[in-house]
C-alpha cells in the first residue's frame, strides 16, 4: 500500500477545465498525490486528467474529503460510492471527514464508524480527518483506537504554524497535512523567505516547500500556472540551516485564513 507522498497538488476553487488542467500539468512534472474533496465540485475533473496520464493506479495518492451534509446514516456510504463514480476509480488512498460536523450535530460515533465501515468496505486504503481540534483528535483515537487516523489536515503556513495541533496529531500517531502552506500566495511577499531564497536561487514558495519537509509536514500547494507546479515540485534544491528554520518560525503571527461560522473552537 502506498504512503503519501509528501508533497501532494491541491485542488480548492479550482474548477472545470482549470482543475482538469492544474491536475495534469501537475502529474506530468511528477507530483502523484492528490487533493480534492467533495464539495470542491471537481472531483469528475480530477479523475479525468489522473485518467489521461495512464498511471499505474497504484501510483498514484488520491485523496477526497466527505462534506458534512453527508454525515447521516443513510447517505455517507453513498456519498463515497458517488466520489469514486466521479473519480473512475474503485478505491481513494485517503477518504478523510472534510470538517467535525457543526455543533456536533451528528455525533463524532456516528461519521467516523462511517468513515471506518468505508475502510472496511474497501472504497478507501486509509482514513482521516480535518480541521480537527486537539480535543477532537483525541477524541477521534477514543472512538476508533491508535493507529487508525492516518492524518488530519489543518491550515498551517508560515504565519500560522498551528504548533499544538501538529505536536498533538503527531503524539497520537497522525500525519499533519499542511493545507494552504502559501496563505494563498501571501507568502510571496515575505522579505525573510525571498531572503532565505535568494541564498538557493529558488522562490519563497520554494523556502516554504522545503521548511515543510524539514518540520516532517505533508502539504498540498494549488496552483493553475505550469511553471509554479514546477517550481514547486523542484523545492529540494533549497536546504535550510538551522537558523533559517529560526526565521521562518518566527513568522508565525497566528494569522488564520480559513475561519467559517460552522467551524470548531479552534485550540
Ligand atoms: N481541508 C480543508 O478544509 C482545506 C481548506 C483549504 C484548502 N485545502 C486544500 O489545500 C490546498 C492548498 O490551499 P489553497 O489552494 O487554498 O492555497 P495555497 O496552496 O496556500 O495557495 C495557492 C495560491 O498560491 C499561488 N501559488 C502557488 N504556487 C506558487 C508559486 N510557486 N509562485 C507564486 N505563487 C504560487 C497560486 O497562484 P497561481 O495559481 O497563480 O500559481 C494560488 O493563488 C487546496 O487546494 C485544497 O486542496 C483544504
Amino acid at each position: 500500500m502506498q504512503d503519501m507522498p509528501q508533497l501532494g497538488i491541491g485542488t480548492f476553487r479550482l474548477e472545470d477545465d482549470t482543475a482538469h488542467k492544474a491536475v495534469v500539468d501537475a502529474l506530468k512534472v511528477g507530483f502523484r498525490h492528490v487533493d480534492t474533496a467533495q464539495i470542491y465540485g471537481n472531483e469528475e475533473q480530477v479523475g479525468d486528467a489522473i485518467r489521461t496520464q495512464n498511471i499505474d493506479r497504484d501510483d498514484v495518492f488520491i485523496t477526497t474529503k466527505v462534506w458534512f451534509d453527508h454525515f447521516g446514516n443513510d447517505s455517507f456510504i453513498a456519498s463515497v460510492h458517488e466520489s469514486l463514480a466521479k473519480l473512475k476509480v474503485d478505491y481513494v488512498d485517503l477518504l478523510l471527514v472534510h470538517w467535525p460536523s457543526p455543533h456536533d450535530k451528528v455525533p463524532m460515533e456516528q461519521y467516523l464508524n462511517s468513515l471506518k465501515q468505508a475502510k472496511d468496505e474497501g472504497l478507501t486504503r486509509h482514513i482521516g480527518v480535518s480541521n480537527f481540534t486537539i480535543a477532537q483528535m483525541e477524541k477521534a483515537v477514543e472512538i476508533l483506537g491508535e493507529g487508525e487516523i492516518y492524518t488530519n489536515q489543518v491550515e498551517l503556513h508560515p504565519y500560522m504554524q498551528n504548533r499544538g495541533v501538529a505536536e498533538r496529531a503527531e503524539e497520537l500517531g497522525m500525519k499533519v497535512t499542511a493545507y494552504m502552506p502559501f496563505a494563498v500566495g501571501k507568502v510571496m511577499d515575505s522579505d525573510v523567505l525571498k531572503d532565505i531564497g535568494n541564498k538557493f536561487n529558488a522562490t519563497p514558495a520554494q523556502v516554504t516547500l522545503a521548511w515543510m519537509k524539514n518540520k516532517g509536514y505533508h502539504t498540498i500547494p494549488s496552483s493553475t500556472n505550469p511553471d509554479h507546479i514546477k517550481d514547486n515540485f523542484e523545492f529540494d534544491k533549497v536546504k535550510l540551516s538551522d537558523e533559517d528554520m529560526e526565521r521562518i518560525g518566527e513568522l508565525d503571527n497566528g494569522e488564520r485564513i480559513v475561519d467559517p461560522d460552522f467551524g470548531p473552537e479552534w485550540d
